[in-house]
């Protein structure tokens, strides 16, 4: 498979030019700006690009990339401060200009490859402080806008090119166009980068895992891709445990073992430990507590399940991408298979290790993975669920008549986005229950019932949400059903709290 190696200098947007990149089927790799020469040569990309940052060429210390990168024969594009790396190591000058932060218009001076089809001018997305003053020798002007004089520049011998906007971001107008134009015609890089590709090529890597591998399966997508990819590669080697905590959606525990049982031929074992879980959380009300109780049983069945089932080599997760590239564990090129322990609060004695097929993926990337392995669109398209489940969503202590108006309410929440058609439009749905009751009357009697609380967001990354403007009459609806059907429901209510100052889960 071709590689782009994106080298990054702490820019927020280094990983979207990976995302575009993908999306034109190439696989792009984000790595630390310091990666050695030899960590480079062993990716062995066909080009490679330094991102933007928040840094100036001109401190001491600010992050450059290992002396020599320029002699190894690679293009490379620079993007803003990548852009001004460029300029001042080649001998220009980059001074401190005024700030400019939006959108410009870029006059295309030379349309012959990187801006090949751009046509006069573009819009495009600026935001920097420093600005390149004079441009070093071989270096020929592309681009400019009315306050960069060398918004663009190339050494179209040595296939080295800056550009002080961010082509990666939606404001600039044909970016991914540009980025592809680097990447196809100038790094001639394949367009290889397909799901089945990477099917195949990582299901050839897990086969050289040896020993037996354990998969905790949550009934969400990850760790569903994650097993089948696996299973794929070693067949029986690898056990999926199930582990019915008592706190799933209303009926979950029987169609995530249905959906495995009939549609892969996993090893799987689904463990009733609903009793377990509740009798621990049974007294508790501090949300934390709770999440700690739930966290610390898990490891304990699994722990049970390991000395019966044992011994287990390789602990199998469904990390993403993201997830690595935020905790700080991606160290340059990882290899799919990543040794290392004590992770996720794994206790170190289990001495596992780990194994993340997913590791290098995107959300959207494995759901067409999903796809591509025979999984259900109802499990693909389900909204995402918290690890400790309801415990999260029960407003106080955890009792098994709150569990019941939780898990009914929110069966009738997303019935009702799925049958209004809005399911699929936003990020979660779901009902939660505290301890507050209300007056209701039915009929000729007084009711004195819990408030359920029905919460619907919509977010991109769960790291920001906004309360979801529903129609009233879904609203009416819902409420009228939960009233109507659920026993202990009295009342209903509807978050329209954002993230921040809230956050998507009551606890
Ligand atoms: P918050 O409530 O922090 O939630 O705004 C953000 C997103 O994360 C999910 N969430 C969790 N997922 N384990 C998980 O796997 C957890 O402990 C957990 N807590 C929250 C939540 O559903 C939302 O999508």
């Amino acid at each position: 498979m071709d590689k782009i190696v994106v080298l990054d200098f702490g820019s927020q947007y280094s990983h979207l030019i990976c995302r575009r990149i993908r999306e034109f089927s190439v696989y792009a790799e984000l790595v630390p700006f310091d990666i050695s020469l030899e960590e480079l040569k062993k990716i062995n990309p066909k080009g490679v690009i330094f991102a933007g940052g928040p840094a100036s060429v001109y401190n001491v210390d600010s992050p450059k990339p290992q002396n020599g990168i320029f002699d190894l024969g690679l293009p490379v594009l620079g993007i803003c401060y990548g852009h001004q790396l460029i300029v001042n190591n080649f001998g220009g000058k980059v001074k401190r200009a005024n700030k400019e932060y939006g959108s410009s218009s870029l006059t295309v001076d030379n349309d012959s490859d990187l801006f090949s089809g751009m046509g006069k001018s573009i819009r495009a997305w600026m935001s920097h402080g420093d600005a390149a003053e004079k441009i070093p020798s071989g270096f020929e002007i592309i681009g400019h806008t009315e306050n960069s004089y060398a918004a663009a520049i190339a050494n179209k011998q040595k296939l080295i090119y800056g550009i002080q906007f961010h082509p990666e971001v939606v404001h600039t107008e044909r970016g991914t166009e540009i980025l592809k134009n680097f990447v196809i015609n100038i790094c001639h890089a394949k367009q290889d980068w397909t799901i089945e590709n990477f099917i195949e090529s990582t299901v050839k890597e897990i086969s050289k895992v040896d020993g037996n591998v354990l998969c905790g399966i949550s009934g969400g997508i990850d760790s569903t891709v994650a097993a089948l990819l696996i299973q794929k590669a070693i067949g029986k080697r690898l056990k999926c445990v199930f582990v019915d905590n008592g706190l799933l959606r209303l009926n979950e525990e029987n169609e995530v073992e249905e959906m495995f049982k009939n549609n892969f031929a996993v090893n799987f074992t689904r463990i009733d430990a609903k009793e377990s879980f509740l009798s621990k959380l049974k007294g508790i009300k501090d949300p934390e507590q709770k999440r700690m109780i739930v966290g610390e049983q898990f490891i304990q069945i699994f722990t049970e399940f390991t000395e019966k089932n044992g011994p287990f080599k390789w602990l199998a997760q469904g990390t993403l991408y993201p997830d690595v590239i935020e905790s700080g564990v991606s160290k340059g090129p990882a290899a799919v298979i990543k040794t290392h322990h004590n992770v996720g609060g794994l206790p170190s004695w289990l001495n596992m290790q780990v194994l993340e097929p997913l590791r290098f993926l995107y959300k959207d990337e494995v759901r067409k993975v999903a796809k591509a392995l025979g999984v259900p669109d109802k499990l693909s398209n389900r909204h995402p669920f918290p690890g400790p489940g309801l415990a999260v969503r029960i407003i106080g202590e955890v009792t098994p008549e709150k569990l019941q108006i939780c898990k009914l309410a929110s069966k009738i929440v997303e019935d009702e986005l799925m049958e209004a058609g809005w399911y699929d439009k936003v990020w979660q749905a779901y009902a939660a229950v505290g301890d507050d009751r209300a007056v209701g009357v039915v009929g000729d009697e007084r009711k004195y019932g819990h408030i359920v609380i029905v919460r619907v967001v919509n977010s991109i990354d769960a790291m920001t949400a906004d309360w979801t403007r529903l129609p009233p009459e879904v609203l009416e609806r819902i409420s009228n059903r939960i009233t109507n059907e659920i026993d202990g429901a009295a009342w209903v209510s509807y978050v329209i709290s954002s993230k921040p100052p809230a956050t998507i889960e009551p606890q």
